[in-house]
């Protein structure tokens, strides 16, 4: 009766199993209102690990942050392709990237580190600040003035700034400064266009990671093809200063891929997706939390004040033009600061691995539990970001949670008095990484400086509580503010 009903029974040496009281689902909607509070109340229950269905899958929630050490370190019997590449495919409609699914040869693993890290940076850093600076004050899509305040909601003006900004870095611009104002008002629309899909498409993300077929979702579904179709080959060679990245994906993609081209153009999608869904909330959050808090503010502004003295640099809004190197970039702890605990508070990215046989999953204690092969297993970071223990009062922003005495990066945590390895995990970790990482920390501090740089901003409401994170997209990643906050912000009188 077990089996045919599709539900698990313990057997000896493994986790606690709870299959959920509805067939199929399991405790996938309990899981679903607050993934946070159900996975607490079970660590309670059944200690550092237990075993939940959700939707079909037995997935095993690793509590104990000493252990994670045995999934993150990759051992031969987890894979971490089958799960992400299967991801890929569901939201994006590509073929699969899975070398063993025989249609590319490429290592994707390795173009992402050769063209988002190391040397690449520099160059991803400056095009990445004159774009910024084109968006905030050249293009006349903000149009701040001196004498008057302009209200905005912070994530309406993120996205603004943030979407056109990593988008033209990374898929390059079709024109040159010089062409005349038709082609640059198809410049325009491209880019409004392309976050209005965006936009479209991210919202039912959630519902495609879960399965749901994306014809389901008519609008959603032409706004992702609309962005393929601007993204095929003969679109995208007609951009000049494109990031390596996207050269180099396309290149791969002719030469050791199987691809169609519109299979070939919805890789690039999954890209864009991947750049810009986590970093528009995060670069909300940092944001939001820094102008809301005075002495965050105050830090920010001296931290930044001292690099431009030091340096030399000069701000004039008639001529935006200022650049930061990445050795300033990295010489900046306090904006670190501000960023990571704004990321401590909304990210909810799930890290899962699938078991690719049979085995023995090892805890810290020395304890050991019997996986089954093809049992997922997962690590829930804000179990950590959250724990009182590790951080005092974990549900309050403190802008200088990163940072020691000295005033420098702060990376001792601690529980039950042991120093913890794992603490801030907003990127995911070990092979599955944010390859991007680098880049995002980059970009949202560069935009951060310049909104410092240039303009005077207050929240409507001074005292206004931080909105509530939308759990919709718990597991994904940034999690968005449930409503956006308004702020009102107009160009600095002195510089
Ligand atoms: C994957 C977080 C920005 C490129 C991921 C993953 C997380 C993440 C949690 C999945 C890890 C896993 O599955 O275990 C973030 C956050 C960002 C950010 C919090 C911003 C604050 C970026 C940016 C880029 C980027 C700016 C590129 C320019 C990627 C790529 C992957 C990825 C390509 C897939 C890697 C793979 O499957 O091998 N990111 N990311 N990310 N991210 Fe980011």
């Amino acid at each position: 009766l077990w089996l045919a009903v599709g539900i698990r029974r313990r057997q000896p040496g493994e986790p606690a199993v709870e299959n959920g009281f509805i067939p199929y689902l399991g405790c996938a909607l309990q899981f679903g209102a607050n993934p946070l509070q159900f996975l607490r109340s079970r660590q309670k229950k059944y200690g550092h690990i237990f075993t939940c269905k959700i939707a079909g899958k037995y997935i095993h929630f690793l509590c104990d942050p000493f252990s994670y050490h045995s999934v993150i370190r990759q051992g031969r019997h987890l894979d971490w392709r089958k799960f992400h590449f299967a991801t890929s495919v569901k939201a994006f409609g590509h073929d699969s990237f899975d070398p063993r699914h025989g249609h590319t040869t490429e290592n994707l693993h390795q173009t992402f580190l050769k063209t988002l890290q190391g040397e690449a940076l520099p160059s991803l850093i400056e095009t990445m600040m004159g774009h910024l600076q084109d968006v905030m004050l050249r293009s006349g899509k903000l149009s701040p003035g001196k004498d008057h305040w302009e209200v905005d909601g912070i994530f309406a003006f993120c996205y603004k700034v943030m979407f056109e900004s990593g988008y033209l870095t990374l898929f390059g611009k079709e024109l040159g400064e010089d062409k005349c104002q038709a082609q640059q008002a198809a410049q325009k629309a491209l880019v409004l266009n392309a976050l209005e899909n965006f936009k479209e498409f991210d919202k039912i993300f959630p519902a495609l990671v879960a399965g749901l077929p994306i014809h389901v979702f008519k609008s959603a579904h032409s706004a992702r093809e609309n962005l393929a179709k601007t993204m095929h080959a003969e679109k995208l060679s007609k951009r000049e200063n494109m990031s390596d990245l996207i050269s180099m994906r396309m290149i791969l993609n002719d030469s050791l891929s199987t691809f169609n081209d519109v299979s070939k153009a919805r890789t690039h999608v999954a890209l864009l997706w991947a750049s810009q869904a986590n970093t528009l909330p995060a670069t909300f959050w940092s944001l939001f939390y820094m102008i809301r808090s005075p002495e965050a503010m105050k830090g920010a502004r001296q931290e930044l004040q001292k690099i431009l003295e030091d340096s030399g640099l000069t701000v004039d809004p008639s001529d935006p033009t200022l650049n930061l190197t990445r050795d300033q970039l990295d010489n900046m702890p306090v904006l670190d600061s501000i960023i990571k605990e704004a990321m401590r508070l909304s990210s909810a990215s799930m890290n899962v691995r699938v078991a690719k046989e049979d085995f023995l999953l090892h805890m810290d204690n020395n304890e050991a539990y019997r996986i089954r092969k093809d049992d997922v297993i997962a690590l829930y970071p804000p179990m950590l970001h959250y724990d009182p223990e590790i951080f005092e009062d974990p549900y309050e922003y403190k802008f200088d949670r990163f940072l020691d005495d000295k005033g420098r990066e702060k990376s001792t945590f601690y529980r039950s008095g042991r120093r913890l390895r794992y603490f801030n995990m907003p990127f995911g970790s070990g092979v599955t990484k944010c390859p991007g990482r680098f880049f995002a920390m980059y970009e949202i501090k560069q935009f951060l400086t310049l909104v410092l740089c240039y303009f005077e901003m207050e929240l409507l409401d001074p005292a206004i509580k931080a909105p509530p994170l939308d759990q919709s997209r718990a597991g994904l990643g940034i999690l968005q503010p449930t409503y956006d906050v308004d702020f009102k912000y107009k160009l600095k009188s002195n510089y």
